[in-house]
Formats: C-alpha cells, structure tokens, sequence
C-alpha cells in the first residue's frame, strides 16, 4: 500500500485526478471504476478541468461504477446515475453508452448482478477503480460483516450508513435501506485501486484500513492484500497515522 499524505481535500482531489490523468494517456480506452459520495467530487471537477483545457479525452473511455441504491432510478436526483451525470459525464466527452451503474429499479436484483459481473469481465476487468470509503470501513456499499462479500450483490445497509445517507433525503422514510454494489471480490480485481478520504471522521478508520487486521468487520482492510493500492488522504484524515 502506498499512503500519499496531502495537505487538504483540494491537494487530495488533484493527486487523485492525477493518477486518472496518467491512466488515460497510457491507455485511452481504460476501464474505470468510479465511485459516489461527497469524496470524490473534487476529484471529478479536476479531471473536468483537464478536459476542459484540452488535456484529456474520454472519448474511448469506459466505466463501471461501484454501487446503486436499490428503488431509485438515474431521473431520481439522489441515484448514483444521477450523481455521476451531474459531476462527471454531463462534463466530458465519455459516451454515455459506455458508461455503467448497476441499475437499482431492476426487477430481479440477483439477475442484475450477475449481469453486472458479466460486464465487468466482458470489458476486461477494471484498469483503475477509484474508492471512498464509509466512516465504517465500506467501500463500495459492502458493509461490515462477517465474511468479505465476493461478487456484485444486493446488500442491506447498515443503520451508520442509513444514518450518513440521510442528510440527502427529506425523510428518514425516503432513505433507502439497500443497495446494489459490486463486490470485495469485484473490486479486489481491479488491477490498480486508488483510495480517497479527508476529513477527522475518516481519521480512525484510514488507520484500521492500512494498519489494523484483515477483517471483514472492516471491509477496506482487505485492500492490504492488494498488490497495486495508492490511499491519499488529506491532513485530518492522516491524523493517526
Ligand atoms: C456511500 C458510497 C461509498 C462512499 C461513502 C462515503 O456509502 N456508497 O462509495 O465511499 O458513501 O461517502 P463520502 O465520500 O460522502 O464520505
């Protein structure tokens, strides 16, 4: 694991884009694996930034987001399809038709994530998957438990999740209790995996995720066991490393 301490979110943000940046230029048509939450937006509007100056091009393209929340749909402006239009596709020159979220209103959610596996694969797997990670240790919405979640499932949020969510949603009623998120498994064969986390709320759990035992207790532990994992965080996230 490589750990890259940066001064704040901004310097996070830039250093991430930067290694989306490289990733692009060495092979034009990457996989990417993309994810949601408020983390990586920065990390979105740089690489705008670049596209925007003429610096990079999506046109080849493609890309796998980790997760969905089941019963929303990409019109629903607190989907995940949604989320990524707005801050990301909307803005470059990605084709739409190569872009991937899970679909949270499929009618058989076992279904849909078989379907969700086979693409992956069908695509080649992911070149760079870029993560957040939940103040618990989730990354993707894999939640801890007691074993580590292999292939793309659906998963029953936990209450800190449903908690943490729920500042997006007018009710506590509107917040949905699951999701559809690729696995430990998916994700753990990503051949390059980059980490991001700032702020003091994500201070303890970056150390258990780098430092503490593997356990699915802590879903992102299990990226110790990954060859080629690059974590940034701001300052207040490597407080106590
Ligand atoms: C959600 C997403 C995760 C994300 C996490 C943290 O649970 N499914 O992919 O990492 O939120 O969100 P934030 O970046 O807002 O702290």
């Amino acid at each position: 694991m490589k750990i890259i301490h940066c001064k704040d979110y901004d310097d996070m943000s830039k250093k991430a884009a930067a290694m989306f940046f490289s990733q692009i230029h060495m092979k034009p048509d990457s996989v990417l694996g993309l994810a949601t939450g408020s983390t990586p937006i920065g990390t979105y509007k740089q690489l705008i930034k670049w596209y925007e100056e003429g610096d990079l091009d999506f046109s080849e393209v493609k890309s796998v987001n980790l997760d969905e929340y089941v019963g929303l749909d990409g019109t629903n402006d607190q989907s995940y399809r949604y989320f990524m239009n707005e801050n990301l596709f909307n803005h470059v020159n990605i084709n739409k038709d190569n872009t991937n979220v899970p679909n949270g209103k499929a009618e058989d959610m076992d279904a849909e994530a078989l379907r969700y596996e086979a693409l992956i694969k069908s695509l080649g797997g992911i070149d760079m998957q870029l993560l957040g990670i939940g103040n618990n240790g989730h990354i993707g919405f894999n939640e801890p438990s007691d074993a580590f979640d292999s292939i793309t499932h659906e998963v029953k949020l936990t209450e800190s999740t449903i908690q943490a969510n729920a500042r997006f949603f007018e009710t506590m009623d509107d917040v949905p209790k699951t999701a559809i998120s690729m696995g430990i498994g998916t994700i753990m064969k990503a051949k390059k995996i980059v980490l991001i986390a700032n702020g003091p709320k994500k201070a303890d759990i970056i150390y258990e995720t780098c430092f503490g035992p593997i356990t699915p207790n802590v879903p992102a532990s299990a990226l110790q066991l990954h060859p080629d994992v690059t974590i940034i965080v701001d300052d207040e996230a490597y407080a106590t490393i």
